[in-house]
């Protein structure tokens, strides 16, 4: 039994250094160029596997070298990949990555392929959604797909994750449909409106979440780690202090690592995903500090020699 599903993107990074990034109209030189792997929904299948949980990824590739060269690591991580599409009418997708010298990056996303999942491919998925305990999804492939295969979700019990990034409008259907959503405090701001910056507006903004049907909301918060409200309870769960030199799929750890600890718990309450905020804050920690997004996903055992066992 496949107990995670992961619905989402799988690109080919390519990580442009810089001193500083880049101002509008003006042209800098690059410190280094690497293609890397990539993808929010591949970053967070890697990490949650890497991590322990059995995975299944629902994505779509082109069928072109970068495709295959992607699902190749993938399969070489034992996550499942026989439900992944290949393209041959776009190619697979792509981010332009600039990381800066404090760590900071700016990422520019060609969808391609990824663009192809639709609801019909979804429905035809329905036995791998309905075996799983977690279904994941974020925004780098069509909404139309995600409300499917949550529907699908939810007739079944299988718990709904949405990471709502990169920002965009979300459909009611979906938010009702939805048990936990985490965005980052940018994301949170551009859904709600509202500056995460303290207790009070964290409640705020969530209550505009918890208000259209969603159970609990997660917002990362960087530095500061990440807080959990559902409509009683609001608890900011702190970070580790690190140096991080680059946050790339900082935020796709983190799903990865809450899921793979939450897909244990018998039940998904406040209590079981607080828990699973400590353990993804400490995952998270670790990859800030290395650089890329999938080669710096860790793996249990050395999350166990950094932090021991819990
Ligand atoms: P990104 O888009 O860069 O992948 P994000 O903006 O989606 O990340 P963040 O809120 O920045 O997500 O970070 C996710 C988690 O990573 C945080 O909740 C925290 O646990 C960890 N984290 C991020 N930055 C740092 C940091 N500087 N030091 C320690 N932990 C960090
Ligand atoms: O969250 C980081 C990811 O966002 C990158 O790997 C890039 O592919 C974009 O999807």
């Amino acid at each position: 039994m496949q107990n995670v599903c992961i619905l989402g993107s799988i690109n080919m990074d390519l990580v442009l250094r810089v001193d500083r990034m880049v101002k509008s109209g003006e042209t800098i030189l690059s410190k280094s160029f690497q293609r890397i792997s990539g993808g929010k929904g591949a970053n967070q299948a890697v990490a949650a596997r890497r991590l322990g949980a059995n995975v299944c990824m629902v994505a779509s590739v082109g069928n072109d070298e970068n495709g295959l060269e992607l699902v190749k690591v993938l399969k070489k991580d034992n996550i499942d990949v026989s439900n992944v599409n290949y393209s041959d009418t776009n190619p697979t997708g792509m981010a332009i990555i600039t990381v800066d010298d404090l760590g900071n990056n700016s990422i520019i996303v060609v969808p391609g392929a990824n663009m192809e999942i639709n609801p019909s491919y979804i429905e035809n998925l329905k036995q791998v959604i309905v075996s799983s305990k977690i279904l994941v999804a974020q925004f780098e492939t069509p909404v139309e797909a995600t409300i499917q295969a949550f529907k699908i979700a939810r007739e079944n019990g299988v718990v709904t994750v949405l990471n709502p990034a990169p920002a965009k409008n979300i459909p009611e259907e979906l938010l009702e449909l939805t048990d936990i959503i985490a965005p980052n405090e940018t994301e949170a701001f551009e859904l709600t409106s509202i500056e995460v910056k303290d207790e009070e507006s964290i409640r705020k903004a969530s209550n505009k979440f918890l208000e259209k049907g969603v159970k609990f909301v997660i917002i990362t918060l960087g530095e500061k780690g990440a807080a959990i409200v559902d409509k009683d309870k609001l608890s900011i769960v702190p970070a580790y202090k690190v140096k991080a030199i680059d946050t790339t799929a900082a935020g796709d750890s983190f799903i990865g690592a809450l899921i793979s600890k939450l897909v244990n718990s018998d039940i998904v309450d406040f209590n079981s995903i607080e828990n699973s905020i400590k353990f993804a804050n400490k995952v998270s920690s670790i990859v800030v500090q290395r650089a890329g997004a999938q080669p710096s996903l860790p793996y249990l055992e050395e999350v166990k020699e950094v932090y021991g066992e819990e």
